[in-house]
């Protein structure tokens, strides 16, 4: 166990009512909900299975599990740990709802099903998805959606797609990850005993990352906090400066607006102290951060010693210019300063912004993985293209024997003579 300090403490001992951590990228958010957790079950003695605790990734909810054993052994099992779509997806279940999920490319292939029904040709599928996909985050249904855009025929057109997806899905008793969030926050609404049952159950709520919450979220969040008394809390956490997933219709005024979404006055504690960076690179960031204009005053601190580079920042011509400005910093690096290559991480905002990088990677010889996503030269496209390429530069040799085989039926075509 670390010792925590001032502030992270008082979050962790909070106890009865609403309590909003606003807090800076490594300040312990995480960490004060796991100590909270083993707080409020062991100095507050809170049966663990009244917790529930929200996450946004996957890999964070495991990661909490993991710390949690390791303190309250076999009572940790019993706190509900979990991603907000997980815990949809086991409340439908647990409810008696039967479904199957439609996700990733059966959901497209889907889509563009129902877009061939209602003969639309200029849609694409992933722009119909997305707009379908905003519209549910903001808790909007195919009516409502329908009723907004009266009079504009494109964003009609645009809500007959949205009708239709939803009626064929109904009909194959499938829900999309939207409809996992949409139809638990209707059930929730609609269904008082389900509610009330809910609500009972978990005393204690905790929400990390809160600025990633989309409205839909809110509003099911609020719907299973309500009307609390005490012995109860509503906890959460997060900073507003990095909403990550705004393009999604998440909004910074989850934390900003807490108290207006949630109708109640709450507690709130600022932490500011950040114990991962250096102190070169927190002065940069706070520099940076005082460009925002909706913002909770913070000021970004940390005690950790001067032993970190200066950032530097540098302007490039273009994207080119910039991955080859990459690749000395790489050749630097490990030529001067002793690194090795598996020691250098390089990031971007948009996997697409890697393909220039993994062209001038690839040029200058330097090792490289794309961590997750698909790398450029392996996306099936560019595969197929490839191998076209090599087939055609050097049709004897046994790549192109093997790139043939890989494009021989690549577009679709019929041959008369096996192949
Ligand atoms: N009071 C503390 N003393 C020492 N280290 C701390 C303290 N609070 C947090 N840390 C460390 O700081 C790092 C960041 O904590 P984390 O909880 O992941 O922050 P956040 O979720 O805010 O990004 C972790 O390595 C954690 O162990
Ligand atoms: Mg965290």
């Amino acid at each position: 166990m670390i010792a925590l300090n001032e502030r992270q403490q008082e979050a962790v001992d909070f106890m009865d009512g609403c309590c909003i951590v606003h807090a800076v990228p490594g300040s312990g958010k995480t960490t004060a909900v796991v100590y909270r957790i083993i707080n409020l079950v062991k100095k507050y003695g809170v049966p663990p299975e009244s917790i529930l605790g929200l996450t946004f990734t996957r890999s964070a909810a495991s990661a909490m599990k993991e710390r949690l054993a390791d303190v309250l052994g076999k009572r940790a099992s019993k706190v509900t740990l979990s991603t907000i779509h997980g815990f949809c997806l086991h409340f439908l279940r647990r409810e008696g709802r039967k479904f199957d999920l439609l996700t990733g490319k059966d959901q497209v292939f889907f889509l563009k099903r129902v877009l061939k029904k209602l003969k639309v040709k200029d849609i694409l599928p992933g722009m119909a998805l997305r707009d379908i996909s905003l519209a549910k985050s903001n808790a909007i249904d195919v009516d409502e959606f329908m009723d907004l855009y009266q009079g504009d025929s494109f964003m009609t057109k645009m809500g007959e797609i949205y009708r239709a997806y939803e009626s064929e899905k109904k009909d194959e008793l499938l829900l999309d990850l939207d409809d996992l969030l949409f139809m638990t926050y209707r059930v929730l609404k609609e269904e008082e005993s389900i509610r009330d049952k809910y609500r009972h159950t978990y005393r204690h709520i905790i929400i990390d990352e809160a600025q990633d919450t989309n409205p839909l979220m809110q509003l099911l969040i609020r719907e299973l906090v309500q009307d609390f008394g005490s012995e109860s809390s509503f906890w959460l956490c997060g900073d507003e400066m990095q909403a990550i997933f705004s393009f999604n219709g998440s909004s910074v005024a989850a934390i900003l607006e807490f108290t207006r979404i949630f109708e109640r006055p709450a507690k709130r504690i600022v932490m500011d102290l950040n114990y991962r960076s250096s102190p070169e690179i927190v002065e940069v960031c706070q520099n940076l951060m005082r460009h925002n204009v909706r913002k909770i005053d913070k000021e970004l601190k940390t005690m950790n010693g001067h032993d970190g580079d200066r950032v530097v920042i540098m302007e490039c011509e273009n994207q080119k210019d910039e991955a080859l400005q990459v690749v000395n910093e790489i050749f630097d690096l490990v030529n001067r300063r002793g690194y090795s290559f598996r020691d250098i991480a390089v990031l971007y905002r948009a996997n697409f912004q890697a393909r220039v990088l993994e062209e001038v990677l690839s040029e200058h010889e330097v090792p490289y993985k794309v961590e997750s996503g698909v790398s450029f030269y392996e996306r099936y496209e560019v595969r197929g293209l490839v191998d076209y390429l090599r087939v055609i530069h050097n049709p004897d040799s046994d790549e192109a024997d093997l790139a043939l085989r890989n494009i021989v039926n690549i577009p679709n075509v019929t041959s008369a003579e096996p192949f």
